[in-house]
């Protein structure tokens, strides 16, 4: 039904930002990605070069199509913001118009409008370190790139967004329980997100019709998170704790992101809808 949706946080064919991508363009929606400005290059040269056309195969057998790339740096609103040495780094230096407020009036000049917006970013430069080891800076800059980069992307996106639409952020269980191990102020920046999607619901709900839910996934071998450093324990504890004992696929939670910026979800807003085999639902490990 030409649907338009923007999803950022896309840098390769391994995590939830591409899953859900699929599962969109399979539903016949056209996709904008946007894409770590440091992340850009080898994307770009690696979907050129036809290294992701295996996982671009789409049910009915054609290759998901990328209508535009945009090059985002989600810690950074507008140009005024920018410090020097990031504005001269030679990964930021080759694209320009990466900002939030930037991406949002490029979208707008090529394509007028979306209808659906992905967050699927994250980053936490201390999440390996326990939250009493955790520094100020490193606090703040989980918080920033992965909680207010939402905040931002919606008030930057909302006016673009056509009335009916819908946007999804991805959450982690660490925001409400204990996981040691996820670190670096990032079950912090997991809570903000959650508690922030209630209060967005309403904002964007009243003002734009948009609605607003995040996915609580269960554990995925994505590229952030492998440099978290135990994935592979906590997809090994999932499948021998959850109801449901097998591993997830992202695409499980694509499935769930289409439905839920589809008309079938037309009055849910402001959820967390977990994705993750029932995990959350224990109350001790069997
Ligand atoms: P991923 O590595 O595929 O996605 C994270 C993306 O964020 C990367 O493409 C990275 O380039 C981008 N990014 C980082 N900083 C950015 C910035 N400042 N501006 C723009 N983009 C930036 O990994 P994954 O795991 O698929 O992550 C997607 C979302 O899913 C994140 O919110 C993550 O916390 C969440 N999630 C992941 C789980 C897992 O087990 N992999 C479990 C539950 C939630």
């Amino acid at each position: 039904k030409g649907k338009k949706a923007f999803i950022a946080g896309v840098a390769d064919d391994n995590g939830y930002g591409w899953a859900i991508a699929k599962s969109l363009a399979a539903a016949g929606a056209e996709i904008l990605v946007g894409t770590w400005v440091p992340a850009l290059n080898i994307f770009e040269t690696s979907l050129r070069r036809g290294k992701f056309d295996e996982s671009r195969v789409l049910p009915d057998g054609s290759l998901m199509e990328i209508a535009k790339i945009y090059p985002l740096d989600a810690v950074f609103d507008s140009p005024e913001d920018v410090p020097e040495d990031v504005k001269t780094n030679k990964r930021y230096a080759g694209s320009s118009n990466w900002t939030v407020k930037e991406v949002a009036e490029t979208v707008k000049q090529d394509f007028g409008s979306i209808d659906i917006l992905v967050h699927s970013l994250a980053n936490g430069p201390e999440v390996t370190k326990p939250l009493l080891e955790t520094s100020r800076h490193g606090y703040l800059a989980a918080i920033s790139a992965s909680s207010y980069s939402y905040v931002s992307l919606l008030k930057h996106f909302l006016p673009i967004m056509n009335p009916g639409g819908s946007s999804i952020s991805l959450t982690y269980i660490a925001s409400e329980r204990i996981i040691p191990g996820y670190g670096g102020g990032m079950s912090s920046a997991k809570a903000a997100l959650e508690s922030d999607t209630k209060v967005l619901a309403f904002e964007a709900g009243r003002k734009y019709k948009i609605r607003v839910n995040t996915i609580s996934a269960g554990p995925l071998r994505s590229r952030a998170a492998k440099a978290i450093g135990f994935i592979d324990m906590m997809i090994d504890y999932s499948l021998a704790n959850a109801p449901l004992q097998k591993e997830l696929s992202a695409e499980e939670v694509g499935n769930t992101a289409a439905f839920l910026a589809s008309p079938l979800a037309s009055a849910v807003t402001g959820a967390v809808v977990y994705v993750d085999n029932g995990l959350n639902a224990m109350g001790v490990g069997v």
